[in-house]
């Protein structure tokens, strides 16, 4: 059989209706300006930090020229039309039914989860966190008065071959010292872990009973994949009587992260009335054109979210496919949600910082698992929102620095020609 016979059938457009074509990187680095684009050389492919090279869903595009071409660039007064169009997203896709009043506002999920620990824990203490995870929490906590925890996650007999370590938080949390707050990553960056319901009731028991205030981060929820299913932590910390407030935004399953809004809901009445406390300038920093970008993605781009889940899930199957056959030693984690894959080097013969290696001799840049606390280093991650090509061409670039005593690699196919969905003629614009 051919590498071409097994590979998994890929659209050839992006859930905009933009041919792959028109994603090729050498293009998009002309066209756009975020950190993805300019903060390598141009013979670098750019594959580490979380923003999609797919084209921003139609029905979000037509909300903020809207705001544009209406002069509509003020400051805003509050949530307005987001509380409603996140609580109707939320009780539709995870049953989670959200009171309007209970939605906050923050300008992305970073400042959210800081805003949270502010009010939450004025006077900061320890913070726990179950690593390896998003690097991005520990620059958040430079911000933040806390001395961090880092509690590996445990080994799981299922995929993703991880889950939270509950005896070790029981320890930590019942500890002479003790915990003042956790933050959950719901599902984990970077291995794309849906936490399952039992464990997260354990964690909110165990939370409630050592009085861990549990910021929940969600941010890759709306990504989750198609058969599992995803658990808001807020319904079960109110059940335990766990003080927890939840972070989410649009800006990972439909790409704004630019676009700079985000929403912080309380678990409960004793978290809302912390939530009460955030500063009335909480509100003036978030972007008006991020809130409509939300509104639109909450209420209006619900299928082009679930085309971007069936793209990723299509990529991660192919890189599957790509690392089995072309990367000899690398072992990579199923994720169940989001467009990042965790990939073990540490068998793979490029030394102890595989990151490096990768970005100075294959020019692939992705993001080095040291930075993602204990137990990450020796892996990188990679990010599949991107054209097919673009994963062949990256698998193909690190294969041909392998060390010559592993399998010689393959030939890497073109893409299959398949059926594309209907171009949108907006969306190339
Ligand atoms: C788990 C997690 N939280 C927060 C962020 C940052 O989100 P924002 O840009 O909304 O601050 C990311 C970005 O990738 C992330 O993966």
């Amino acid at each position: 059989m051919s590498d071409t016979d097994c590979a998994p059938r890929l659209a050839s457009a992006d859930p905009s209706g933009v041919p792959f074509a028109a994603l090729d990187p050498e293009l998009l680095r002309t066209q756009r300006t975020s950190i993805k684009w300019s903060r390598f050389g141009e013979d670098v492919l750019p594959l580490f930090v979380a923003e999609m090279d797919f084209a921003v869903a139609p029905e979000i595009r037509r909300a903020m020229i809207e705001r544009v071409e209406a002069s509509d660039l003020g400051y805003i007064d509050g949530p307005g039309g987001l509380a409603a169009a996140f609580s109707d997203f939320a009780r539709d896709r995870w049953s989670w039914h959200v009171p309007h009043d209970r939605v906050h506002l923050a300008t992305d999920v970073a400042t959210a989860v800081v805003e949270a620990l502010r009010v939450g824990r004025p006077n900061g203490g320890r913070l726990a966190l179950s690593t390896p995870t998003y690097p991005g929490f520990f620059e958040m906590l430079e911000e933040v008065p806390f001395d961090v925890v880092e509690i590996p996650l445990a080994l799981s007999e299922a995929a993703p071959e991880v889950r939270l370590d509950l005896a070790a938080i029981q320890r930590v949390f019942a500890s002479a010292e003790g915990v003042d707050a956790f933050v959950l990553c719901n599902p984990h960056n970077p291995h794309g872990l849906v936490h399952a319901p039992e464990d997260l009731s354990e964690l909110a028991r165990l939370a409630a009973a050592h009085d861990v205030f549990v910021v929940s981060d969600e941010i890759h929820a709306p990504l989750t994949f198609s058969g599992v299913e995803f658990t808001p932590f807020a319904p079960i910390a109110a059940e335990a009587g766990a003080l927890s407030v939840s972070a989410l935004s649009a800006s990972k399953g439909w790409n704004l992260a630019g676009a700079k809004c985000a929403v912080l809901v309380a678990a409960d009445a004793r978290a809302d009335e912390l939530l009460r406390r955030l500063p009335p300038e909480t509100v003036t920093r978030v972007s008006i054109l991020g809130l409509h970008a939300n509104i639109a993605a909450f209420e209006n781009a619900r299928a082009w979210l679930d085309r971007a889940i069936a793209q990723v899930e299509a990529n991660v199957e192919l890189l599957a496919e790509l690392v089995a056959r072309h990367l000899p030693g690398v072992r990579l984690q199923r994720p169940q949600a989001g467009y990042l894959v965790w990939l073990d080097f540490r068998a793979a013969g490029l030394g102890d910082d595989p990151y490096s290696r990768i970005l100075h001799d294959a020019r692939v840049a992705l993001n080095d698992g040291a930075a993602f606390g204990s137990g990450g280093s020796g892996h990188v991650r990679i990010n599949v929102a991107c054209a097919p090509q673009t994963i062949r061409e990256a698998v193909a670039r690190i294969a041909s620095i392998l060390p010559e005593s592993l399998p010689a690699p393959h030939p890497i196919p073109a893409p299959h020609p398949t059926t594309a969905p209907v171009p949108d003629p907006e969306a190339s614009r």
